[in-house]
């Protein structure tokens, strides 16, 4: 990742939840499959991704490591899991068990003891500052607009880079200062909302694809699944009630004479009951 940020090539990032999603992204030649916690509210029809636990992180890392066999897969530490450096530490190692190469937390200069425990210890740790979904309220806001806010941030990111993280997440945050902030920094940085002078850029898999019915400023559909998902669900409802699917082509069959050697044994013992 520091490779493609000293080249100047962009990282691309996308979030992952899934096992076919995950052979799909890694065959497109993602950099970074991220198992988020963004699996509470895409995928679990959670409220919040504070009801998502370590327990359903480790599943769908185990998952997404089933399909990833070249990108560097990274998960996030959920709400909780990461109060203390042993707890971090802990909660780190079983995503870690799970097949996760590095780990995510949100927050800034207040996790650098748990971030420098975790690198000293020898896991690799993403920060993520700007709009942090797991301490924020509901509605997305945009962080940093003014000096103050902006200077926090940036000592932030230097406080999270210090500490041993080998990427920050800036989400929703003037590009302005993202490019302030990845300019300063050594490490990349991963924007999402973050505008274009990051070092990468990271996007929801199901806003990216328009799985999502709403749409976000800061996310483009590359496609537009949702519709094209509920006309198909719609054409097999219909085709199964008009007993039009499965058509013989999807069938299996028997040869005649087994079938009538079967009518005959069943009227055989129908006979003797
Ligand atoms: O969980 C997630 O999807 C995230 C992204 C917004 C970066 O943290």
């Amino acid at each position: 990742m520091l490779a493609k940020k000293s080249g100047g090539q962009p990282i691309t990032m996308l979030t992952c939840y899934d096992y076919p999603t995950a052979v799909i992204q890694d065959e497109a030649g993602i950099d970074v499959i991220f198992v988020g916690d963004s699996v509470g509210t895409n995928v679990l029809g959670y409220a919040s991704p504070r009801d998502v636990t370590l327990e359903d992180m480790v599943h769908h890392v185990r998952a997404v490591r089933r399909g990833v066999v070249r990108a560097y897969l990274l998960a996030d530490l959920p709400f909780g899991t990461y109060e203390s450096p042993e707890s971090a530490w802990d909660s780190a190692q079983r995503l870690r068990a799970a097949g996760a190469d590095g780990v995510k937390l949100e927050g800034g200069a207040e996790r650098s003891a748990v971030v420098s425990v975790l690198s000293e210890r020898g896991v690799e740790v993403c920060g993520h500052i700007g709009f942090t979904p797991q301490t924020a309220g509901p509605r997305a806001r945009v962080q940093g607009r003014t000096t103050e806010s902006a200077l926090e941030l940036v000592r932030s990111a230097r406080a999270l880079q210090a500490a041993g993280a080998f990427m920050v997440v800036l989400e929703l945050i003037p590009a302005e200062i993202a490019r302030v902030i990845t300019e300063d920094l050594q490490v990349p940085t991963i924007g999402i909302g973050a505008g274009p002078f990051c070092s990468g850029q990271v996007q929801i898999f199901h806003d990216m694809v328009g799985i999502t019915p709403f749409s976000l400023r800061h996310a483009h559909r590359f496609a537009h699944l949702r519709p094209t998902m509920l006309e198909a669900v719609a054409a097999y409802r219909d085709a199964v009630t008009a007993r039009a699917f499965p058509g013989a082509q999807h069938s299996a069959h028997t040869d005649s004479e087994e079938l009538e050697r079967l009518r005959t044994l069943l009227a055989a013992q129908d006979s003797q009951s």
